[in-house]
């Protein structure tokens, strides 16, 4: 069964990039929607009993789009919690420094074609930073779809683009939230633990 997780920080800890208003509807009822449709259409079932990255991939298997939509929308919200830090923005350490110099051309560059990514995707989705088995990249999927069932990647760290993530703190203004997201929140240690674990 899938659970609204508690947030990893205050709801004002984003503030002024992500307010707590924000917040109070993301979290509290787009992502608290998702995760009880989802467990309302897996009550009963053997998924019931499956982890909730099984269940998204079983719905998406299985062709079940009702269920795929709500369960990877569970889940993705709950991988951009995590994406977010009130210690956020700047640059990656380490080996995953290495890796985006290595891949992307360094942090600037990758702030750059993210951004690209993000601001050029038509209509709601999510940005991604993924590692595809051997090197890193920069992906977009559309509405609920995440990058957890694509073939050979591993989600790294990911930025919402549905209008309910920024409409009440940026309005139409998509460039402005993913500067912020980019220089303010950024959750550079969570996508280094990701990479830590993909890249062993
Ligand atoms: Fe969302």
């Amino acid at each position: 069964m899938f659970t609204l997780p508690q947030l990893p920080f205050e709801p004002t800890a984003l503030e002024p990039y992500m307010s707590a208003n924000t917040f109070s509807y993301h979290h509290g009822k787009h992502h608290k929607a998702y995760v009880d449709k989802a467990n309302a259409a897996i009550e009963g079932t053997p998924m019931a009993n499956m982890s909730d990255v099984e269940v998204v991939r079983a719905a998406k298997a299985k062709g079940d789009q009702g269920l795929f939509n709500n369960a990877a929308q569970a889940w993705n919200h709950s991988f951009l919690w995590n994406s977010l830090s009130p210690m956020g923005g700047g640059s990656p350490m380490g080996a995953l420094k290495d890796a985006i110099d290595r891949d992307l051309g360094g942090v600037e560059s990758f702030g750059e074609a993210f951004k690209k990514e993000a601001v050029g995707h038509f209509a709601s989705g999510w940005a991604w930073l993924v590692h595809d088995g051997s090197a890193l990249k920069i992906i977009s999927t559309h509405d609920a779809d995440t990058a957890l069932v694509h073939e050979g990647l591993t989600p790294l760290i990911t930025l919402d683009l549905w209008e309910h993530a920024y409409y009440l703190d940026y309005q139409n203004a998509r460039p402005g939230f993913v500067d912020s997201y980019l220089m303010h929140m950024i959750n550079w240690d969570f996508a280094s633990e990701n990479y830590a674990a993909v890249a062993a």
